[in-house]
């Protein structure tokens, strides 16, 4: 059975996961609106991805005999002034996301839940990867500057992103 403490602070963070799916869709929405549909693909596996991701823990309360209580979901940002702008806020997202990981494994590690750190191991390489590929679509984006040629070069290799169901924990 799962700590109450601990079965708190995985709510939360399916709160978080949730929230994250919300906001790429937000900004996939975005990219709609600008017709950059290699960008459009990119978040269509980024809304994929965290949608895995909360389920994950929802799947893993439940197995741990716990309770899921799901909350409201924040309403996100629905602009941004650039493509930059926009991933800016991805990296600056998913920087959060990693803090709240760590927070959620320093619970974990109070109540010596070592299964439930074993678990969310996972998490935490998935960030690393997750901020890393953030990274360097961001690094691509401040060579481009305004030059519409090479961001249209970038959206074709964005739209070569193809979402696999991870296997989580
Ligand atoms: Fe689920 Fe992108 O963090």
């Amino acid at each position: 059975m799962i700590n109450e403490k601990l079965e708190k602070a995985f709510n939360d963070q399916i709160n978080k996961e949730l929230y994250s799916e919300y906001l790429y869709l937000a900004m996939q929405a975005y990219f709609e609106r600008l017709n950059l549909k290699g960008f459009v693909n990119w978040f269509t596996v980024q809304v994929q991805e965290e949608h895995a991701h909360a389920m994950g823990m929802f799947d893993y309360v439940h197995q741990r005999g716990g309770r899921v209580e799901l909350e409201a979901i924040e309403k996100p940002v629905t602009n941004w002034t650039s493509p930059l702008h926009c991933f800016e806020e991805v990296l600056k997202h998913e920087e959060f996301v990693t803090s709240r990981i760590n927070a959620l494994m320093d619970v974990a590690d109070e109540v010596k839940d070592r299964a439930a750190l074993s678990f969310l191991d996972w998490y935490l390489k998935e960030q690393v990867e997750e901020e890393s590929t953030v990274g360097d679509v961001l690094a691509t984006l401040k060579l481009i500057k305004d030059d519409s040629k090479a961001l249209l070069m970038l959206d074709k290799d964005l739209a070569a992103r193809t979402f696999t169901a991870p296997v989580i924990g």
